[in-house]
């Protein structure tokens, strides 16, 4: 089962994903969270992905397009996989399809007011990981509740920042909304629900309990 996740910058592909690897136990591949990691390498490539992800913009094609190509060749994904955060422009879609069939591109569905509110309060504990936001507060405001460690916010993530961040997907990653339609590929799913019933959602679709659009 080979998926693509589609959606506003917090709609909560990450969140939904991770939850889809558990229960289909595929890979889940974030190309955020794998240039989250490159930014940090003292490297040309780290710092100008640094700064690129730190402003909002998008890392070029080519280069997103190459990690990609390595890491759908690692055996983990043999099984199948999660696309969170990719295809997001035209050029990577036509790309993809000459590296992997994708069996369901799904979209979750939510409007740029609620993403807004959802980032700027998005935290997260750089030792275990775990995502805090208005679906889950700390029991002590700025503190994890399992490490005790102060709660950090993702640099992309102040308002500006994210309102770029949704200027830059409807003029780039939209467009695949149509794209996939045309594929017969395309399904949505409303993403402003609780994680859950998200999840259910996206699971009836996998299992075509939902009729696509
Ligand atoms: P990336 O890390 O992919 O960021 P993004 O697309 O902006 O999406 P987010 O990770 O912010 O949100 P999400 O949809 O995963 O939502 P989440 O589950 O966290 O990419 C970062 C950067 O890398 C890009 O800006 C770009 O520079 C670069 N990049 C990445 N891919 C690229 C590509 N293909 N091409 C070029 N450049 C690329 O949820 C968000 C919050 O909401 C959390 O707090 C969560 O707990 C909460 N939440 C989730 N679901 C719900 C719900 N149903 N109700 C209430 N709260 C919820
Ligand atoms: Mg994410």
């Amino acid at each position: 089962m080979n998926i693509v996740l589609l959606g506003h910058p917090g709609s909560g592909k990450g969140t939904q994903a991770k939850l889809l690897q558990k229960k289909y136990g595929i890979a889940h591949i974030s190309t955020g969270e794998m240039f989250r990691s490159i930014a940090k390498e003292h490297t040309e490539l780290g710092r100008k992905v640094k700064s690129l992800i730190e402003s909002g913009a998008f890392v070029p094609d080519d280069v997103t397009v190459r990690v990609v190509r390595e890491r759908l060749a690692k055996p983990d994904c043999t099984k199948g996989f999660i696309l969170d955060g990719f295809p997001r422009t035209e050029q990577q879609a036509d790309e993809l399809q000459n590296i992997a069939p994708i069996d369901h591109v799904i979209h979750i569905h939510v409007e740029d007011e609620t993403v807004l509110k959802r980032l700027s309060a998005r935290r997260n504990c750089a030792r275990c990981g775990t995502v805090y936001g208005l679906d889950r507060v700390p029991k002590q405001s700025g503190t994890c509740d399992t490490c005790r460690e102060p709660l950090a916010m993702r640099a992309d993530d102040d308002p500006k920042k994210i309102k770029r961040r949704i200027e830059i997907y409807h003029a780039e990653t939209k467009p695949l909304i149509d794209y996939y339609k045309r594929k017969r590929l395309y399904a949505t799913v409303n993403g402003d629900q609780d994680i859950g019933k998200v999840f259910r959602d996206i699971c009836g679709v996998l299992e075509g309990k939902k009729v696509t659009k």
